[in-house]
């Protein structure tokens, strides 16, 4: 145990705890962090990636939706142009997001075909073009950071994180991956370790960290200075709170009623926000919140199928009778 684990990092005027949510499309978004907040009090949490686009011309009704508990919040964008790069710009920083991040790592090929996510670790001139451009646009306002892989589709994550560095950005989060290994490749920790001797901005790892043991040994092989939790938090917001008590010596449990509870807020933060189509996206995680109950599997059929939020809730307010 170490004190290490709880000390706070720099992103420029930014102090936030080390270990911080990552942004997970469809996964984090305002009801799961809101739930993250329960438990994890100060750490920083992400948005979901939107192109600045969407985000200049608010074409997505929940684009800004947050609550305040879900501070300290930081926004992240995808970018290809430099179009809508002021207009975005000015909408993150009204809207009190606490630091602005670049997306190059989406492997999406939606996403890679238009030039945006990893294509941009793949387009060194307009990846240049675009970093200066928010920089002018940001001019010291809130810090500004990248989230970067090993590399499109071969390894440049050095040169990138060099001319970021020589541009002023703030932090790099690496998810060391190539475009091509998707999030199922194996992590290679030695681009992640010379990144770290290349810059002297905070290095994030992001990949697979799912409990202390993973993290120390990720530390000790890079050096990194922070570590993002990911797939771990879908459908579990207690997660990272779990690996913070571990790193201070303590075990957090959390009963199988309390996780099914969880789940029924988690519901009707859905529909709060998305309104009856809410109960949708909430199917994504719920398996992981009713894991523990007997006959989950059958259970998880019959969830899965039922169509409306008001069918959802009463089942998993039976499942909570007999918990
Ligand atoms: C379903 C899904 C959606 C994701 N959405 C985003 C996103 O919007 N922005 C982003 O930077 N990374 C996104 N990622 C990548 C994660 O932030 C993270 O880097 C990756 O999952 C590896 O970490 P993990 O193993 O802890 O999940 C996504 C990953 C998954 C699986």
């Amino acid at each position: 145990m170490s004190s290490f684990w709880h000390e706070t990092i720099s992103f420029g005027s930014l102090k936030v705890p080390r270990v911080m949510a990552a942004p997970l499309d469809g996964i984090t978004d305002s009801p799961l962090r809101q739930l993250i907040r329960r438990y994890s009090k100060t750490e920083l949490l992400f948005t979901e990636m939107r192109h600045i686009a969407c985000v200049a011309n608010s074409r997505v009704p929940t684009l800004f939706a947050y609550e305040n508990c879900e501070q300290p919040l930081a926004y992240q964008i995808s970018a290809n142009n430099t179009r809508w790069l002021a207009e975005a710009v000015e909408a993150i920083v009204k809207h009190n997001f606490v630091m602005l991040n670049l997306n190059m790592g989406c492997p999406a090929p939606q996403v890679i075909r238009s030039g945006s996510g990893s294509a941009l670790m793949n387009n060194i001139p307009l990846y240049k073009e675009i970093v200066t451009e928010l920089q002018k646009a940001l001019n010291g306002r809130i810090p500004f950071t990248l989230k970067i892989r090993a590399g499109f589709k071969k390894s440049n994550a050095v040169e990138i994180a060099q001319i970021a560095q020589d541009l002023g950005v703030e932090g790099l989060v690496i998810h060391p991956r190539l475009q091509t290994g998707g999030f199922t490749a194996p992590l290679d920790y030695e681009i992640v370790a010379a990144v770290k001797k290349a810059v002297t901005m905070p290095v994030i790892f992001s990949g697979n960290i799912n409990n202390y043991g993973r993290m120390v040994k990720v530390h000790e092989r890079t050096g990194v200075d922070g570590f993002m939790i990911g797939r771990a938090l879908w459908g579990c917001p207690w997660k990272m709170h779990e690996i913070m008590e571990e790193a201070a010596g303590r075990t957090f449990t959390i009963p199988i009623a309390e996780m099914v509870r969880i789940a029924r807020i988690h519901l009707d933060l859905n529909i709060a926000l998305y309104g009856p189509r809410g109960v949708n996206p909430f199917k994504k995680q719920l398996p992981q919140y009713i894991r523990g109950v007997d006959g989950a599997s059958q259970l998880r059929s019959h969830l899965v199928r039922l169509q409306t939020a008001e069918e959802m809730a009463a089942a998993l307010d039976n499942i909570l009778i007999s918990c």
